[in-house]
């Protein structure tokens, strides 16, 4: 795989062919914000924040960074008047969409925008359909579990049919990467509530800690190969 020139920002990079816009940014410490990115999991621009301008002038459009692959001689602009623009539409969406999340305001206000002309449906909602949740389900801990019903504005994370789901493996992974702490997830007195369903976490048999669900714990069994006995006891103690 050969190598690819650019300017970003005016600034020359050269990164491997197949690099996305938002990484060869990164290379030079340019600051591209975004929501839906996460590094471990394949890019799927679902919520448009990282939005760039390419081309020259007056031949520009603007596209997701985090999925763009660069491209040979290619211009990039990442804090244009267009750039900027789209990204204060697209954060008044999400004020509109999740006006009680304050990660929300946090970005629209260091890009000045402080109330969304747009329509809110629901005054208390969190959830930006940023995706990670889901995509975390799928390609990290691969049962999906949960995933994205209903169109906009009805649109939600849920299990399916909204009933207990029995996929759930009850590892809380979905809520560990909610970047709005949206997922209802408790653990009290050795039991662990997520999706509305109650998990009983099994004790080290060495230390008498929690470690995880049963069902957590087999799952990692028939995914390793090994027996689940293996994970009766914690990495601590092991
Ligand atoms: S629940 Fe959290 S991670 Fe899932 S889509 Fe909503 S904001 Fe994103
Ligand atoms: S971070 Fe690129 S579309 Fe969300």
């Amino acid at each position: 795989m050969g190598e690819v020139s650019l300017l970003i920002n005016g600034l020359y990079v050269k990164v491997p062919a197949g690099t996305t816009i938002l990484m060869a940014a990164r290379q030079l410490d340019i600051e591209i914000p975004t929501l839906c990115y996460h590094p471990d999991l394949k890019p799927e621009g679902q919520c448009r924040l990282c939005v760039v301008e390419i081309g020259e002038w007056p031949r520009t459009r603007l596209v997701n960074s985090c999925t763009y692959p660069v491209e040979e001689g290619l211009s990039v602009q990442t804090h244009s008047e267009k750039v900027l623009d789209a990204r204060r539409v697209i954060l008044e969406l999400l004020l509109a969409r999740a006006p009680k999340s304050k990660l929300i305001r946090e970005m629209a206000a260091e890009l000045g925008v402080t109330e969304s002309r747009f329509k809110t449906e629901d005054p208390e909602e969190l959830c930006i359909l940023c995706g990670l949740c889901v995509r975390t389900c799928r390609d990290i801990v691969g049962v999906s579990a949960i995933s994205m019903i209903n169109r906009t504005p009805e649109k939600q994370v849920a299990t399916p049919f909204k009933l207990k789901s029995d996929a759930c493996i009850g590892c809380g992974s979905c809520a560990f990467i909610c970047p709005n702490n949206v997922i209802p997830y408790t653990e009290k007195n050795g039991i662990r509530t997520i999706w509305g369903r109650d998990f009983e976490l099994v004790k080290c048999e060495s230390c008498g800690n929690y470690i995880a669900p049963m069902a957590q714990l087999e799952y990692w069994a028939k995914l390793t190969g090994d027996p689940v006995e293996r994970y009766l006891i914690c990495r601590d103690c092991r």
